[in-house]
């Protein structure tokens, strides 16, 4: 089975489209079994979401999807309800199945995603930088010019130097808007995978599993840059990868988030991080 993915389209930046719609020619000139987007496809304004999927229309196969963190910003909506019910809805009208919904079985493989989120389990220890910090996604060295994170700082003393270093802020923290907190989605998306490969793994010869975040830790890249290291906690969840990791039959792992391609086999599973940035697009073509 011939299987294209890509991910982090980023159709919100009219500057890069004609990149976007390149690469979509492309990929339904060459064709495949199925076709996989991993998450960050549009932001804000869902017209976008159905303008990029219909650049797939030309494409023969089944079309898969799940959402990613820029999917879900809102600056007026529910962040909770794009990704339960609006996106999923928005794809299924554009021919695209959301897998966050329902895992799906193509001949004998079985597709299984969620977006997957964060809980902080990433994060580097050593940076010294306290845990609030994260929970409000703003780095101690941003919160010193910003006001409204100036209680943050109000005990400064469990802050390293190194940490105070740390200069920026996770921009989830202002456009995802809902009535959870991270830990708690994030264990809503893992219960759901975990629902997904307990349907499928006894039918199938194999499983890809499909994530717009990070599940393995291994593949975060290292800097020593403390503000780099702060954005490293919001890359995925450890717990996204021990979920994999409990189905043997897991043996493709495909994911996007971090703009940073790379490819490795950890264990049974060959995992991939398709690598596109905001001004970059390519695709990739695995055979499973
Ligand atoms: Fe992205
Ligand atoms: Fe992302």
């Amino acid at each position: 089975m011939r299987l294209i993915v890509t991910a982090d389209l980023h159709y919100e930046f009219a500057e890069f489209r004609p990149r976007v719609d390149a690469l979509a020619a492309e990929v339904c000139r060459v064709g495949g079994d199925v076709l996989v987007l991993a998450g960050d496809t549009f932001a804000q304004d869902l017209s976008l979401l159905a303008h990029c999927l219909h650049l797939f229309d030309g494409f023969r196969g089944e079309k898969l999807l799940i959402a990613g963190n820029h999917d879900l910003w809102t600056r007026t909506g529910d962040s909770f309800a794009l990704y339960d019910r609006l996106i999923p809805e928005a794809a299924r009208a554009c021919g695209f199945h959301d897998l966050d919904t329902a895992p799906r079985v193509i001949g004998n493989v079985g597709f299984v995603g969620t977006i997957g989120w964060y809980d902080y389990s990433f994060r580097d220890q050593a940076l010294g930088i306290p845990l609030r910090f994260y929970e409000h996604k703003v780095a101690p060295g941003y919160a010193r010019h910003d006001w409204r994170f100036g209680h943050l700082l109000r005990t400064a003393d469990d802050i390293s130097p190194n940490g105070l270093r740390a200069n920026s802020r996770w921009m989830d923290g202002e456009m995802i808007r809902w009535t959870l907190d991270d830990p708690r989605f994030n264990r809503i998306t893992l219960d759901r995978l975990e629902a997904q490969l307990a349907a499928v793994e006894g039918g199938v010869r194999t499983i890809v599993a499909v994530t717009h975040h990070l599940p393995f830790a291994e593949m975060l890249k290292r800097k020593a840059d403390p503000t780099w290291g702060f954005g490293n906690a919001f890359m995925g969840s450890v717990g996204l990868g021990d979920t994999l990791r409990r189905h043997d039959k897991v043996r493709h792992a495909v994911f996007g988030h971090s703009h940073a391609r790379d490819a490795r086999t950890l264990g049974p599973i060959a995992a991939l991080n398709v690598g596109c940035t905001y001004r970059m697009k390519r695709y990739d073509v695995l055979e499973v």
